[in-house]
């Protein structure tokens, strides 16, 4: 046991922090003809739901490419388009590959990738009734 301290009379430094806002925006350039090389290019929701149904992703992914059984989540948020088309094309574990010969226009992806972008995310918790 210590005797009585006197205060030190520590006022905390809680320096203004002024948060400038005054950064110059980094001008995103998409010079025609160079989309889709970091941008998502255009795609047919609908037309991307249906190819999503059809050719199967649906079964792993679930409808809403939410995450299923057998295929983990891949919207609202799925990786950027090139690395998107690369591993569609060339999956790395037990996901089938959907080459070129059974899946030749990228397009298709495009709008696949359109379908998942487009999707909502998960309701949040405050919908649920209480326990
Ligand atoms: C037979 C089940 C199955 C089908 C069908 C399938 N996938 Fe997958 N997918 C997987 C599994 C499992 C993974 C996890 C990594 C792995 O094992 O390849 C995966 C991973 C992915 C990923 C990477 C996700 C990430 O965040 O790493 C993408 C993108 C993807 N799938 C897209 C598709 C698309 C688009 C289709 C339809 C053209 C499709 N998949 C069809 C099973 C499937």
């Amino acid at each position: 046991m210590h005797g009585r301290r006197s205060p030190h009379g520590v006022i905390g430094a809680a320096g203004a922090v002024v948060l400038a806002l005054g950064i110059a925006g980094q001008a995103m350039q998409a010079a025609p003809g160079e989309q889709g090389s970091v941008l998502a290019p255009e795609g047919d929701i609908e037309r991307g739901k249906n190819l999503f149904m059809t050719i199967g992703c649906y079964a792993c992914h679930g409808i809403e490419g939410q995450g299923g059984f057998a295929g983990p989540q891949l919207g609202p948020d799925p990786m950027a388009f090139p690395a998107f088309v690369r591993y569609v094309r060339a999956p790395g574990g037990t996901m089938p590959p959907y080459t070129e010969t059974l899946l030749p226009d990228e397009q298709d992806l495009a709008d696949i990738h359109a379908y998942l972008r487009a999707r909502s995310g998960p309701a949040p918790l405050s919908v649920l009734p209480p326990p």
